[in-house]
C-alpha cells in the first residue's frame, strides 16, 4: 500500500468486528466531525453495508469501519493538513497542493492509526487512502468505500443522484447473476470518474494523474471483459 500511514509498522489484519465495537467507534469519532459531515459519515456506513451484502459480505465490518473512519480529518484547515503531514511523515507532492482535498485521505489513515489503532489494518486504511482520488488497479473493498461516499442518501448533488440511480437500476438488472453484477459496479465506477473529471474540468481545476488512472483501470475491465477480476 502506497504511503496511507507512516509511523510504525503495518497494522494486523483485523478479522471481524462486532456491533458493539462499531458502535463504540461510531461514538469515538464524533468529535472528529461536523454535525453534517457526522450524519454522512453514518450515511457512508449504512450505504457501504448495502453493498458490502451484495459484494463483498465477509468483509462487511471492515467496510463500516472505514467509512467510519474516513472523514475524520476532512474539517481541519489546510494549514493542519500539511503539519499532519509532516507529522505523519506523508509525502506531499506538487500535485497535492493542487487538488488539496485529497489530503484529508491521507491523514485520515495517520489520525486513524495513532487514534483508532483497534479499528486499522491494512485494508481499513486502504479503504480510508483511496476514498476520494481512487487509483488504477484499486481493490473491490477500496471501490465500494469509493461509491458509499459518492452515492450515500443524504446526498442531494445532482451528479450523487444521478449516479445513485444508475447503479441501483444496473444491479437491479443483474438476475442474480455475479458477473452482470460485477459489470454494473464497474460501469457505475466508469460513469462517477467521468463525472468528476467532467466537473473538474468545467471548472477549469486541476485533475489528480491518480483518478485519471481509476477511470482507466475501469474502462480497461470493461474492454477486456474481465469485471469479474475486481478483487
Ligand atoms: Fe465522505
Amino acid at each position: 500500500m502506497e504511503n496511507n500511514t507512516s509511523r510504525g509498522q503495518s497494522a494486523r489484519e483485523i478479522i471481524n468486528i462486532t456491533e458493539d465495537e462499531l458502535s463504540s467507534l461510531r461514538e469515538r469519532i464524533r468529535p472528529y466531525l461536523t454535525d453534517k459531515r457526522y450524519l454522512h459519515t453514518l450515511a457512508v456506513e449504512r450505504e457501504v453495508s448495502a453493498l458490502g451484502d451484495m459484494f463483498l459480505p465477509e468483509k462487511k465490518g471492515k467496510l463500516r469501519c472505514a467509512a467510519l473512519l474516513h472523514d475524520i480529518t476532512k474539517m481541519l484547515s489546510f494549514e493542519k493538513q500539511l503539519q499532519y503531514c509532516k507529522y505523519f511523515g506523508i509525502i506531499v507532492r506538487n500535485s497535492d497542493v493542487l487538488s488539496p482535498k485529497v489530503f484529508h485521505a491521507k491523514t485520515a489513515c495517520g489520525v486513524a492509526k495513532r487514534d483508532f489503532f483497534e479499528f486499522c489494518d491494512d485494508e481499513i486504511l486502504s479503504g480510508v487512502r483511496w476514498h476520494t482520488t481512487g487509483h488504477y488497479g484499486m481493490t473491490l473493498f477500496e471501490s465500494l468505500v469509493y461509491l458509499a461516499d459518492y452515492i450515500e442518501d443524504t446526498r442531494t448533488f445532482d451528479d450523487c443522484v444521478r449516479l445513485r440511480k444508475f447503479f441501483y437500476d444496473a444491479v437491479s438488472e443483474d438476475g442474480g447473476n455475479k458477473t452482470s453484477r460485477m459489470r454494473a459496479l464497474v460501469c457505475t465506477m466508469v460513469k462517477s470518474f467521468d463525472m468528476t473529471i467532467e466537473n473538474l474540468i468545467s471548472e477549469g481545476a486541476f485533475i489528480d494523474g491518480d483518478t485519471v488512472g481509476a477511470r482507466n483501470y475501469f474502462l480497461e475491465l470493461i474492454q477486456t471483459k474481465k469485471e469479474n477480476e475486481l478483487k
